[in-house]
């Protein structure tokens, strides 16, 4: 029984020939390596087909070019702080630990019935608002030491560099220079995943499925494997690659783009021998921001087909629908 495939679904490192392993389509971002145009086509392409992409970063050494790229230094600095903050002592991370989920920065776990709930969710998590960063890195871990500092500069940069894909996408879309700027991108999260190696990976998932609620996200993976994106019927493991980000379409820019983007459904899986950490950076309208198809998208061979909705009650009435199809018992472990 233990060679059926049903019951690998969570496994690790599946034989190198194994089709499951893919490659999801990379955008070099990089100025000179294609004309605005040629980005942009591939940007489109890639997202009507996944919802999901990485962009590559080619920086990577000359980090101050003003290329636009996140440096790589700074990629590897954030990884490494974050991960230090996962391995510490929990009476050093004890200012950020709550349940309360009215404090806007939370570290917590996500398995919290794991007597009775049918999956166990292996993955403690770190969240708290960016945007405007004088406005909460006060409230952010005070260690290790060099997190603020370290996580506020990564924030600003994958910030600049999710504007400029928006910018991109808009182009895209036919929609006017700007259209995402202002309120529309105006919420900064940096959510970081830690997935603890799990003694049986085939009960547990360190994420469900599910589809960012977001406008769109950065999500930075470390080298072990892990995220899995649904696609014709099946689950696909997307293969990190070094000084990538994974770009994840979410609900909102479907809904702002009239469904010409979709969003890409994802998981997270568990292995038995690694820890494995990701950081995303999820943007997204404020508060108050009301969330409906671009109005110059609209035409009478295409009407909206989503009807206007406030962020706040979006993320709710999204959220729980992801409680009633995952089964879940508490959506607010998921963020
Ligand atoms: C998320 C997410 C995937 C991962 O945080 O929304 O999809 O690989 N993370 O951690
Ligand atoms: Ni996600």
């Amino acid at each position: 029984m233990g060679k059926l495939v049903s019951s690998w679904s969570s496994v690790q490192n599946l034989p190198e020939d194994y089709s499951f392993r893919w490659t999801i389509p990379v955008i070099d971002l990089g100025e000179g390596s294609h004309d605005r145009a040629g980005i942009i086509q591939q940007i489109i392409n890639a997202s009507q087909d996944f919802g999901l992409f990485p962009g590559l970063c080619k920086i990577l050494a000359e980090i101050t070019v003003i290329n636009h790229g996140v440096s790589g230094v700074l990629m590897d600095e954030t990884m490494s702080v974050v991960k230090e903050f996962f391995n510490m002592a929990d009476e050093r991370r004890a200012d950020v630990f709550t349940d309360d989920h009215t404090k806007s920065c939370r570290f917590r776990t996500s398995s919290t019935n794991y007597a009775t709930e049918e999956t166990h969710y292996w993955r403690d998590f770190l969240r708290h608002p960016c945007h405007h960063l004088e406005d909460f890195i006060h409230l952010w871990p005070q260690h290790p030491t060099t997190y603020r500092d370290v996580v506020g500069k990564y924030s600003v940069e994958v910030r600049n560099l999710l504007l400029r894909i928006m910018e991109l996408m808009s182009e895209g879309l036919g929609l006017e220079p700007g259209f995402f700027e202002g309120e529309l991108s105006d919420d900064l999260l940096i959510l970081t995943n830690h997935y603890p190696p799990c003694p049986d990976p085939s009960l547990s998932l360190g994420l469900p499925k599910h589809s960012d609620p977001n406008l769109i996200t950065l999500l930075l993976q470390e080298h072990v494997y892990g995220l899995q994106v649904y696609k014709d019927g099946q689950w696909l493991g997307v293969e990190p690659l070094p000084n990538a980000f994974v770009v994840n379409i979410g609900y909102q820019l479907q809904v702002v783009s009239n469904d010409k983007f979709k969003g890409a459904e994802h998981q997270a899986v568990t292995n038995s021998r690694e820890a494995r950490t990701s950081i995303g950076a999820f943007m997204g309208p404020c508060n108050n921001c009301i969330i409906e198809p671009a109005k110059a998208l609209i035409t009478e061979d295409n009407p909206p087909h989503y009807k206007a909705f406030n962020t706040k009650s979006f993320l709710k009435i999204t959220w729980q629908r992801l409680l009633v199809t995952q089964k879940l018992h508490c959506w607010l472990s998921m963020f």
